[in-house]
């Protein structure tokens, strides 16, 4: 049995405590959230707490908050010695208070708290400071996933960087799609078949082999069409910036 308290309770640790309360070999001992959190089915029996002079023992401490709290809050917590892990991609192990053994416990997938996630699927990276935290890390992992990979913070920042172009700006790109839509009431409906199809042609080809589009083809007509579409909003300049790039990618002048 492995016994956890949850530090924080956003969009990560709402998942992993639904995930993990599935789990025979977990414990989840408590939740820990400065604020009150909204109830619900998955954690009605599991007990509460806001007052971080409460929280109960447990094996594994993970906190679940923004990025930019995460070294103040973890200087914040009133025991010392115990495994505490963040979930983070982009920060360091060493960003956590040396006060605890270090470690970190990230799953790499978009959550959303009101989106549901097949945790199997999602990779999970971990890394500590010593072999024995690392196996219980490893553990705790294979309870709610299929991969439990570990990796040293340098490498997992550059997967987070990786993970920011391939999740964040792609969804960004959606947004555009949609404003551009919007603009002239034509469903966003229709793109969706597009969206999935794109994601799901990189299970069988690389990123290169599954490019199509006019910058690829230079196809300048339609470059221009698509540039006297956009005039001068906002947009052009992405347009622009990624046409540039194909083409100097796959090699044809402008
Ligand atoms: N979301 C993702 O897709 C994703 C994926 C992988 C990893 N991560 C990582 O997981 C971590 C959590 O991300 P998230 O999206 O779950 O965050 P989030 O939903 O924004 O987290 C909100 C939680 O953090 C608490 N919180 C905010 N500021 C705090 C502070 N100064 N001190 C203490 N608690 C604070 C909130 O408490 P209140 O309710 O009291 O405001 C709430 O429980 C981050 O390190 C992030 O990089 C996120």
């Amino acid at each position: 049995m492995v016994d956890v308290v949850f530090l924080g309770f956003g969009n990560v640790n709402s998942h992993l405590v639904k995930a993990m309360s599935k789990a025979n070999t977990v414990v989840i001992k408590q939740i820990f959230n400065r604020n009150a959190i909204q109830q619900n089915s998955v954690i009605e029996n599991i007990p509460f707490t806001d007052d971080i002079s409460k929280v109960a023992a447990a094996d594994i401490y993970i906190i679940g908050i923004p990025d930019d709290a995460i070294t103040e809050f973890s200087i914040a917590l009133k025991f010392q010695d115990k495994l505490t892990v963040h979930t983070s991609g982009g920060v360091a192990l060493d960003a956590l208070s040396s006060k605890n053994r270090r470690g970190v416990f990230y799953p790499l997938q978009t959550f959303s708290k009101k989106h549901d996630v097949n945790f199997k699927a999602i990779p999970i990276c971990i890394e500590a400071e010593n072999s024995k935290d690392l196996a219980l890390l490893k553990q705790l992992g294979n309870t709610i996933s299929n991969t439990v990979v570990e990796i040293s913070s340098e490498k997992r920042a550059k997967l987070h960087l990786a993970a920011v172009f391939v999740n964040n700006f792609t969804n960004h790109l959606y947004e555009i799609g949609n404003e551009i839509l919007n603009e002239d009431d034509v469903s966003f409906e229709l793109l969706k078949p597009l969206i999935i199809e794109t994601a799901s042609k990189i299970e069988k080809l690389s990123p290169e082999e599954a490019q199509t589009g006019p910058a690829k083809r230079n196809d300048s007509k339609t470059i221009e069409k698509h540039l006297h579409l956009l005039g001068d909003s906002k947009n052009r300049n992405f347009y622009e910036l990624f046409t540039e790039a194909l083409k100097q990618k796959y090699g044809k002048k402008l």
